[in-house]
């Protein structure tokens, strides 16, 4: 009888655990939105970015990581660098830059074999998003990877913190708090290999308030060298 008992209660522990990962893998914008970020300093690249963490089941997060140059302002476009760490369960992901999918700079990305595709989308309707050019991906040498659990990228963005909004330019604040939104689908895009394909549907996205300043980096440009990437000064396609 007491073994009986113990079975049905440990039964009813995993239901809930697993209602509370359901919970938490499609949680309302408000149960999120009140977190910042943290800074973390990355070894592998010598980055320090400020981190985030997206609860996308009870035991396990998808990382959003983002530094940018410390001599960035909020007056002019600057360039990021954005590291993401996704668990193998989810198909594609994207980031959307002012925390709605309309009229923003979609960073979407997925796993095709050992590496990770990223998408740069935008869109005007709640459908599936087209190309983007006001934003350009360069994946670092360092800090990609897809192995048995996650798969992992690390690129320079430039366009990601500025773009057109409908009375000029908006410009992500380096220096403070920005609302940014995760969506994601555990289906995977049709064409994988290809970043213009056409991506499946997403759940309810996550959003968080992600304080940049956490992530200012001093020796910017020195780094993105060193992690074989190219810079551009002004984060908008103009190289000195
Ligand atoms: C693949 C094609 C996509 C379709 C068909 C789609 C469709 C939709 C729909 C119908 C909504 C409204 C949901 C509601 O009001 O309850 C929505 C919201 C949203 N989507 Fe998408 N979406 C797509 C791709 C994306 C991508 C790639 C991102 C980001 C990288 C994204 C980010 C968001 C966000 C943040 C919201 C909530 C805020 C808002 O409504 O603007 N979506 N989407
Ligand atoms: C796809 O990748 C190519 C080559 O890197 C790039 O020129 C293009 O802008 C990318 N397109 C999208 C939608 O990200
Ligand atoms: C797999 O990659 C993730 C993300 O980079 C990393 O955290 C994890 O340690 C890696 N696992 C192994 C076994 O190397
Ligand atoms: C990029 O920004 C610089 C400095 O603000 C500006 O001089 C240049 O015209 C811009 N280039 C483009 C392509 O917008």
């Amino acid at each position: 009888m007491r073994i009986t008992f113990g079975i049905t209660w440990a039964a009813a522990l995993v239901g809930l655990a697993n209602s509370v990962a359901q919970s938490l893998a499609f949680a309302k914008p408000a149960e999120n939105a009140r977190a910042a970020a943290a800074a973390y300093y990355d070894s592998e690249t010598g980055f320090t970015f400020s981190e985030y963490k997206v609860a996308y089941t009870l035991t396990s997060n998808v990382v959003v990581r983002i530094a940018a140059p410390s001599t960035a302002t909020s007056g002019s476009a600057y360039p990021v660098v954005l590291q993401v760490v996704v668990p193998n369960g989810v198909g594609w992901g994207g980031i959307a830059w002012a925390g709605n999918m309309i009229k923003n700079p979609l960073t979407v990305a997925w796993a095709n074999g050992n590496a990770a595709v990223l998408s740069s989308r935008w869109a005007t309707s709640h459908s599936t998003p087209t190309m983007y050019t006001g934003a350009t991906y360069e994946k670092l040498t360092t800090g990609n990877r897809v192995n048995g659990t996650h798969w992992q990228f690390t690129a320079v963005c430039n366009g990601c913190t500025s773009y057109a909004g409908s009375s000029g330019t908006i410009i992500v604040n380096p220096k403070g708090n920005n609302r940014l939104a995760f969506a994601f689908s555990a289906s995977k895009p049709s064409s994988p290999s290809s970043n213009t394909s056409s991506i499946p549907v997403h759940d309810s996205p996550v959003y968080w308030n992600h304080d940049f300043s956490s992530g200012a980096n001093a020796n910017f440009a020195d780094l993105v060298t060193r992690n074989g990437g190219h810079n551009n000064e002004f984060g908008n396609g103009t190289s000195l």
